[in-house]
């Protein structure tokens, strides 16, 4: 792909922080070799002699990162959404994901999950592949084409899995995952490995201490769920008495974020709705990054998860899809959806916790998912020059906007459709 020195110009918005929103009317971001040079209302002199490429009066916003998104669910997207998590699990995602032993299944639905990601104004996101290992590699090779910059995990479940799902025992699973690393080691540019024990329930402690050993031995990331609903919490306790709250189950394994051994284990854990004092205190010590899924909490009917509170401790706390428990990729919707269920938090459980503004929202779907990728996620000099153009003269309106409301309004009202442009680490996708 195509990297080199230009400019950008159009509406630039971008997050300074969770508070703070930059709107440049008709600026330039410059882009040299895949990072932003800074935003200018007018173009300095140095930077003249790079091609301008001129969006008009289309809206010019940081890709938008989904740090929960599962592969194998896209193909059944809105079905059992009537359901609690552990009878969806196993009435609809079960069933579902063994399907991709079958590597012609494998390669058409996840050749479908590709192109609407490609499509969509998503730039990075961190997903759950299956158990099996030849499709998980099929599904990184499509991310791959895709230009996207992604994390895919090979899924790991050794217990309370059905017989056609489950792996044999602790040893190989831990066998198929390092297999699956050393495979695809070295293969990808854009498509890095990402350590992923389906949930506490799924993972026996035999083999949450081996996926440990190559956490280490391999510098990986982690991801996960965590305290998702108050069936499966309970279910925690049970299995692991040992630990004192769910994110401590994680933690005591080595697989909860910084270890203070000196390695670092990046993490994500997913949902957080019912994260108590002590288990926000662990989430905060060590760096574990929060994704709020908040429509996959709504068709779940797990619950509303605190990302007011999140953001005011200073959690690291970004968005996820969560399909198929969300029934659309889309961040935008993602960022809508946050706003709305902060609402209902704040009128039906605490009536101190102030709903989420549209710049925090914003954020979250920014720059504050992005920061798990490094410097991603703003336009601010320095940054990954990850950008989406959106054209928002579809969504039809009798008078003159400002730029603000345009994005506000686009969040809530548009598609894919409405996305006509997309650059990742300053190269051009479509
Ligand atoms: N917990 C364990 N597996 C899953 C999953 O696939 N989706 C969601 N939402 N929660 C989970
Ligand atoms: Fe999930």
């Amino acid at each position: 792909m195509e990297r080199q020195n230009f400019v950008l110009k159009g509406n630039l918005c971008y997050s300074l922080d969770e508070k703070n929103l930059s709107v440049v009317e008709q600026g330039y971001l410059v882009c040299e070799d895949g990072v932003s040079a800074g935003v200018y209302e007018t173009l300095p002199e140095e930077y003249r002699q790079y091609p301008v490429v001129d969006y008009g009066d289309k809206l010019i916003v940081p890709g938008l990162v989904d740090l929960h998104v599962h592969a194998p669910q896209y193909a059944f997207r809105g079905l059992g959404m009537d359901m609690e998590l552990l009878d969806w699990l196993n009435t609809h995602t079960f069933p579902e994901e063994a399907k991709y032993r079958d590597l012609e299944y494998a390669a058409s639905a996840y050749g479908i999950f590709a192109e609407q990601m490609k499509h969509s104004a998503t730039t990075r996101a961190c997903i759950f592949a299956t158990v099996h290992r030849e499709a998980t590699e099929l599904l990184m090779d499509l991310m791959e084409e895709t230009g996207l910059k992604t994390m895919v995990g090979k899924v790991n479940m050794d217990r309370n899995t059905p017989d056609y799902l489950v792996e044999d025992d602790a040893p190989q699973s831990a066998g198929d995952t390092i297999r699956w690393l050393d495979e695809s080691a070295g293969r990808y540019e854009r498509t890095k490995p990402i350590l992923t024990p389906r949930f506490i329930p799924s993972v026996t402690d035999d083999l949450m201490g081996g996926l440990n050993v190559i956490r280490k031995r391999y510098h990986l990331p982690v991801q996960s769920h965590l305290s998702e609903n108050q069936g499966e919490i309970a279910w925690v306790k049970e299995l692991c008495p040992w630990s004192s709250c769910y994110g401590d189950a994680y933690d005591k394994q080595g697989m909860f974020g910084r270890d203070g051994d000196g390695y670092e284990c990046k993490t994500i854990m997913a949902h957080c709705v019912y994260s108590g004092e002590e288990e926000r205190k662990l989430l905060k010590e060590r760096g574990v990054y929060v994704a709020h899924c908040p429509q996959s909490n709504t068709n779940l009917a797990s619950g509303i998860a605190p990302a007011r509170r999140y953001l005011e401790e200073g959690i690291h706390i970004g968005l996820g899809s969560d399909v198929a428990g969300g029934f659309t990729e889309s961040i935008f919707r993602a960022m809508a959806d946050a706003v709305q269920v902060s609402k209902l938090y704040w009128r039906l459980v605490d009536e101190s916790a102030k709903p989420l503004t549209m710049e925090e929202a914003f954020y979250m779907g920014t720059k504050g998912g992005g920061s798990f990728f490094g410097k991603v996620g703003s336009f601010e000099k320095g940054y990954e020059l990850d950008a989406v153009i959106l054209d928002d003269a579809k969504l039809r309106h009798p008078q003159p906007l400002e730029i603000k409301e345009r994005l506000e309004r686009f969040i809530y009202l548009s598609d894919e459709r409405h996305i006509v442009g997309k650059y990742v680490a300053g190269s051009k996708i479509f």
